[in-house]
């Protein structure tokens, strides 16, 4: 306990650096007015240290001194007292209070504030600590009042994937799509000896209701199974216990080939069989508290039943009986597809998006029953908009996880700020009228619409170990809100989102304002510069999936096809003319979809393939629709950094200057992305701008076209990631370089914008002079700012945009770039913008 103690008096102490998140314990305003309304004592009952009770004593010790200076005593004082432990202890205790207390459901609560006294009682020992960290979480928002509630879980199942490599390097380093630095759990190969950050890990997920973590990556190495990596994952599952998080595992499905020696892993060999048993009787030797399994298969080339001609319930019931002797379940993905297959050019109705619904159909009723079929939210991938996977419609016996990303592999990588809750908001109220009865996602995966035991939440998270956990202070409002979600489905997204900024950054009520304004228009801003109208986030997919390539997605068998020629664009999914996707629907959905006029606009190229001219409802063309989105979009992103700006003084510096430079950063790349989109269908379908924006920037000056020393020109691939296709690099690795020109514009100030390439390939340095005064200077270094999928290319993912605002220049001025190279970096120039006040280009 001491050590706890000087541990959350410190963190008070030291810099804001995000590591306790939302569970800072800073003070509160008027915290000595209150002291009257808290306990003074704390009483835990029946706790053992290393369990969640015994930590749910600790934390309102620790959550009480923090945010009212108010020291606890511990054990039973004859003032007002805190009394935290199982109904069951309780009810030992106290047998008559017995009928007076509500029913509870596993890692339920219920919480009782009375003038200072607080009972708080789990089902479980997990739901004292969920009722202790609710505690808290109300009195850290100013509300000292007494209240009761009871609070349930809406779904048993709330776990997280964490996509962590056992080793570092390969194509996705240390945490698979996770951009916030390395594993908290793995290095070289082992399980890490210093294993704090996964406890405090726990502790974060613990106090948004969060039961089990996966701690490595779905494309899982068969490694993590030999004996001593057995030893450190018991090692993970000892800092998980004392927060009531249990740890799930990641299987290869070939281990016993590649693990074991066998020269099978047909799912159906006697000898595989045995194999699993053992391995996992092993595992529960070491963790007896183990939650399970996590079975990716034959998918994106890793093996599975399949591979033997077995079905994929062979595959998922192989791992359940085994687990069955111990409790623990398997989650087994749905996101099963044959990334070889597909050939976009031959078949018209060839569709990745059927691929789930196919390879399940036949199976809801042959699963095992501890298997829960996880399923992606949409049908493809986690873009920017997806319709509701149909396959929620199908899976009526056995329970269905859906699975939710809040690492943001599509969504700007946490390098953009974008809030999530509407969109899983969206999804969830999504009603697939199955039968033609009310039939709400969010029903679905809690069981209640089919009546399945096991159902609900899987995130991926891909926390790392930058303090910030996810690489962006703004981000943790995503985590923040998957949990509360998980828990609670009805919660509102501005709710959430207002719970967590009081308990991320404090009460004031400017802040409050702004956090809440960006975060609500940071999905629709995202949607409307990366891909909207259901055409999905037209990122790199062959790449980082983060920066803009339209053309990436088609003319490759991955299936995230646009199918965008000179004259037309979508993907066809009717019934009657395309892939069929729409007819694996119910039939009110179905019939919904299968029609143009009836498909929203916001999905009409997910599900129709249409002319650039058809008319959308708005009575715009598509075309004209892009070009005025990504327009749009993009200033909402410049917005974010005027609206972030008026918090300085207003909460710390460190994370107001951390949030700043993404801000400005986002602000430069949704530029960006807007060019490259509206160059791209613009230069296709040769239809210009209505509003006349799309290739006319009347306040850029080419770098090409500049006078040149050092420098060379060179034509960008893809064409639409440089303005006017070609940008300068220079002649050698070694070589300075310099662009020159003299500006024409009348005299007074401006923004000067330089758009410019910062590749992982080493740092280069710029600097801006005008008329030989140096205005600034900078390095191309952001590869170790920005946890985004790092590029070595002058393309998309690496272009960016660096502001000098009011300078002053003459009329006649010279304007002029010195570009030092570094590494392999070329330092690379796309061109200069001259900006008049309040013009952004
Ligand atoms: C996406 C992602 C992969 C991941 C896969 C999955 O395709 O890009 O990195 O392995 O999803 O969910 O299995």
């Amino acid at each position: 306990m001491r050590s706890l103690l000087w541990l959350a008096a410190v963190g008070l102490a030291v810099a804001e650096d995000g590591l306790n998140a939302w569970l800072r314990y800073a003070r509160v305003p008027s915290a000595s007015h209150h002291l009257g309304r808290l306990p003074s004592s704390v009483v835990t009952l029946n706790a053992t240290q290393g369990f969640p009770v015994h930590t749910a004593g600790e934390e309102l010790v620790d959550g009480i001194r923090g945010l009212f200076g108010k020291k606890l005593t511990v054990g039973k004082s004859k003032d007002t007292t805190a009394t935290v432990g199982t109904v069951s202890a309780y009810v030992d205790k106290n047998p008559s209070a017995a009928r007076g207390l509500p029913d509870l459901i596993e890692d339920g609560f219920y919480l009782k504030v009375s003038k200072g006294n607080v009972l708080i009682l789990g089902q479980n020992e997990r739901g004292a600590l969920y009722g202790a960290f609710h505690y808290l979480s109300v009195i850290a928002q100013g509300n000292v009042s007494d209240f009761t509630i009871t609070s349930n879980p809406d779904a048993p199942v709330r776990w997280v994937n964490q996509w962590d490599n056992m080793q570092d390097g390969g194509t996705h380093g240390s945490v698979e799509r996770g951009y916030g630095g390395d594993s908290i759990f793995f290095w070289d190969g082992y399980i890490r000896e210093d294993l704090t950050r996964a406890g405090q890990y726990a502790r974060l997920l613990a106090s948004i209701g969060i039961n089990a973590v996966v701690a490595n990556n779905v494309n899982a190495n068969a490694s993590i199974l030999t004996p001593e990596n057995m030893d450190g994952l018991a090692r993970i599952a000892d800092v998980f216990r004392p927060y009531g998080v249990q740890l799930g595992i990641s299987l290869n499905f070939a281990a016993p080939q590649l693990l074991g020696g066998l020269d099978t892993f047909d799912p159906l060999d006697k000898t595989v069989v045995n194999w699993w048993q053992g391995i996992t009787d092993n595992l529960y030797k070491r963790i007896p508290d183990m939650a399970g399994y996590l079975v990716k298969a034959n998918s994106e080339g890793q093996p599975g039943p399949m591979t033997y001609n077995r079905t994929l319930a062979d595959g998922a019931n192989l791992f359940a009986r085994t687990l069955q002797p111990h409790g623990g379940i398997i989650l087994f993905r749905a996101f099963v597809y044959d990334h070889r297959s597909l050939n976009q050019t031959l078949d018209w109705k060839a569709d990745r998006a059927n691929a789930a619904v196919n390879y399940f159909d036949g199976l809801d009723d042959k699963f095992e029953d501890n298997v829960v079929i996880q399923v992606k939210y949409g049908p493809i991938d986690f873009q920017v908009r997806e319709p509701v996977s149909p396959l929620f419609a199908h899976l009526r016996q056995t329970g269905a996880t859906i699975e939710l990303q809040i690492t943001q592999e599509y969504l700007g990588q946490q390098a953009h700020v974008v809030y999530l809750a509407p969109m899983w908001k969206e999804l969830l109220d999504f009603d697939l009228r199955v039968d033609s009865k009310p039939s709400t996602l969010k029903d679905i995966v809690s069981g209640k619409r089919f009546g399945q035991k096991l159902t609900g939440y899987a995130g991926v998270v891909n926390v790392g170990t930058n303090t910030t956990w996810l690489g962006s202070h703004l981000a943790m409002s995503n985590l923040y809100a998957y949990g509360k979600l998980a828990w609670n489905p009805e919660l509102t997204s501005t709710g959430i989102l207002k719970e967590w900024t009081t308990l991320t950054f404090g009460h004031d009520k400017l802040v409050h304002d702004v956090i809440t304004k960006i975060s609500m228009e940071s999905w629709p801003a995202y949607e409307d510069y990366s891909g909207n109208l259901g055409i999905q986030t037209l990122t790199d997919i062959l790449l980082g999936h983060y920066g803009p390539n339209p053309g990436s997605q088609d003319g490759n068998p991955w299936g995230q096809w646009t199918r965008a020629d000179d004259d037309t664009i979508g993907m066809d999914r009717t019934v009657w003319n395309g892939t069929g996707f729409a007819g694996q629907y119910p039939p009110e959905i179905a019939a919904m979809y299968e029609n143009i006029e009836t498909t929203p606009d916001n999905l009409l190229l997910w599900f129709h393939h249409v002319p650039y001219t058809q008319k959308l409802k708005s009575g715009k063309t598509v075309i004209q629709h892009f070009y005025e989105a990504h327009y749009r979009g993009s200033a909402t992103a410049q917005t974010f950094v005027t609206l972030w700006q008026k918090l300085k003084g207003r909460i710390d510096k460190e994370r107001y200057e951390h949030v700043l430079f993404r801000l400005i950063y986002q602000a430069g790349h949704s530029l960006v992305w807007r060019d490259s989109v509206n160059q791209f269908y613009f230069n296709k379908s040769g239809i210009p701008d209505e509003l006349g924006r799309v290739g006319n920037h009347k306040y850029r000056i080419e770098a090409e076209n500049m006078e040149l020393k050092g420098y060379k020109s060179y034509k960008v691939s893809p064409f639409e990631a440089a303005s006017g296709f070609h940008c300068v690099v220079t002649e050698t690795n070694s070589t300075v370089g310099t662009v020159k020109t003299t500006l024409k514009v009348p005299t007074g100030k401006y923004d000067l914008a330089v758009n410019y390439y910062d590749m992982a390939l080493g740092n280069s340095t710029w600097e801006l002079f005008v008329d030989r005064k140096l205005i600034g200077k900078w390095k191309g270094d952001l590869e170790y700012e920005l946890g985004r999928a790092p590029s070595p290319y002058i393309d998309g993912q690496t272009a960016t945009r660096k502001t000098f605002k009011g300078v002053r220049v003459k009329k006649g001025s010279e304007l002029k770039i010195v570009g030092r190279p570094d590494g392999l970096e070329p330092a690379p120039i796309d061109y200069i913008s001259v900006l008049p006040e309040g013009i952004v280009d």
